[in-house]
């Protein structure tokens, strides 16, 4: 059968749209240093690029979908703390514990291993 080429374009940008709608605004994890609040909307914004983040794309879930589950990826947090801290020393966002965790519950004493 052929798919005229338009068809295949409007099938790309639906499905485009579908993902991008879907993003949510704040993202909040939960953590043994209480929350951290995430600003996906304007982090969408400061990346430019989806795939900064999402590297195997948006439309693949959520990062623990593989990362902390399939053997050959990182754990979790590693690849949170890679991601959003390289971004940071480049870019000049917050870098220190309790700029991602909610300073209340940060006490550096607890954690040797970061
Ligand atoms: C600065 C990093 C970053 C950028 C840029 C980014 N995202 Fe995300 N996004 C995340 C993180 C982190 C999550 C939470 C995933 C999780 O729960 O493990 C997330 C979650 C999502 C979710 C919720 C479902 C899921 O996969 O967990 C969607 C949908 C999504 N992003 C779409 C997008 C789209 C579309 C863009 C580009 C317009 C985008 N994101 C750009 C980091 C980013
Ligand atoms: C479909 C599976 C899959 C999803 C979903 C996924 N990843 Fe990955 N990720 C991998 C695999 C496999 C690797 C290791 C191989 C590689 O570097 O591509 C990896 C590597 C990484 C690395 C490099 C780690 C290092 O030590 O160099 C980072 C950072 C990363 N992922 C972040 C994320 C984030 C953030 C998300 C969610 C927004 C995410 N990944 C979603 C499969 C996935
Ligand atoms: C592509 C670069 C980039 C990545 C990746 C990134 N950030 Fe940021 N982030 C920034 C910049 C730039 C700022 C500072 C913006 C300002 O001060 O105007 C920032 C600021 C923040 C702030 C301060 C509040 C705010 O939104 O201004 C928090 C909290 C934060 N980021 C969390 C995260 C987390 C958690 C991740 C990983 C899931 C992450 N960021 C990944 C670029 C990035
Ligand atoms: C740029 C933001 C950011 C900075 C800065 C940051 N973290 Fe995190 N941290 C995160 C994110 C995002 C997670 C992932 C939470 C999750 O997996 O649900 C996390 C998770 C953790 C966890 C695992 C929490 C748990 O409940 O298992 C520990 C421990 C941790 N961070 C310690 C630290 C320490 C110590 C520092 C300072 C040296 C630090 N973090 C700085 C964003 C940050």
């Amino acid at each position: 059968m052929r798919i005229p080429f338009f068809f295949v374009l409007l099938m790309l940008c639906c499905g485009i749209n579908a993902v991008a709608s879907s993003a949510p605004d704040m993202i909040e994890y939960p953590s043994r240093w209480g929350i951290i609040s995430f600003d996906h909307q304007e982090h969408q914004r400061r990346a430019g690029e989806c795939t900064v983040c999402h590297h195997q794309g948006a439309e693949m879930g959520a990062c623990n979908t593989c990362h902390g589950v399939l053997p050959t990826t990182p754990i979790h947090k590693d690849v949170l703390h890679k991601l959003c801290k390289d971004c940071h020393r480049e870019k000049r966002g917050p870098t220190e514990c309790a700029g991602c965790h909610d300073p209340e519950h940060v006490d550096e004493s607890v954690f040797q291993d970061n």
